[in-house]
């Protein structure tokens, strides 16, 4: 996978990407992540990248043609499956749209500043508009970062186990159950008796139990769907 990524503020970017899992599915060539720095597109000696909008009003516009150029210089390059913009008005991200986004080969993702972008440049470009959240950040770059962490993890063999992957909360729109490791006993808790049973069936039934009872619990609205 290839994972273009458009944004005024990519230092904001670079650490979740050189460490820990996504920096070894780079290493293992998994995935390759690329930064373009809208300002390279910018124009005039400031390379100026937003304007003030018209109709009047706060805050400034990402202009087109910057974001236009860059996109259209990358798709010169290669064929995209698709050119995400990350926006709080976009679809709520989860799991089935990470799913989905995994097994694709190359997007670009473009990151919001000021007010947001130009109309016409989602009108021209963007095939997906992905929010991370009700709430505003103060750009699109760590909704990127989240993004890219949700799909990078399931592409196969970036996790060394990869039923790991599939057993995580929300995969069957169940919350994960309760884990353990040793000690099994830590004041006065203690391990369920059922987990050192050593009954692979057992276990799974267990844990499936409860993940139901903890959805039932927490997350009611996913037993619904
Ligand atoms: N940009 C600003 N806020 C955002 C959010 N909640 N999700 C995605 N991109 C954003």
């Amino acid at each position: 996978m290839r994972i273009d990524i458009i944004s005024v503020l990519p230092e904001l970017m670079e650490s979740p990407f050189k460490a820990s899992i996504l920096k070894r599915a780079m290493q293992k060539e998994l995935v390759e992540v690329y930064f373009h720095h809208l300002r390279d597109w910018g124009f005039g000696k400031h390379r100026q990248i937003d304007d003030e909008p018209y109709g009047g009003g706060a805050g400034m516009v990402m202009m087109v043609e910057p974001i236009d150029h860059c996109i259209a210089t990358l798709k010169a390059e290669r064929e995209y499956d698709e050119v995400i913009y990350l926006t709080p008005d976009g679809q709520t991200l989860n799991q089935k749209i990470a799913n989905g986004l995994s097994l694709r080969n190359n997007l670009i993702f473009l990151c919001g500043h000021y007010k947001g972008i130009d109309q016409r440049v989602r009108d021209l470009h963007i095939t997906k508009e992905i929010s991370i959240g009700d709430y505003v950040l103060t750009g699109g770059e760590l909704a990127a970062c989240v993004l890219a962490d949700a799909v990078i993890r399931l592409i196969p063999g970036v996790l060394n186990d990869e039923q790991s992957a599939l057993t995580d909360s929300f995969q069957d729109d169940l919350l994960s159950p309760p884990i353990y490791t040793r000690p099994e006993e830590y004041k006065g808790l203690t391990v369920p008796q059922v987990l050192l049973s050593g009954n692979a069936q057992v276990i799974e039934d267990w844990r499936y139990n409860e993940a139901l009872k903890i959805t039932q619990e927490k997350r009611p609205d996913l037993l619904s769907k």
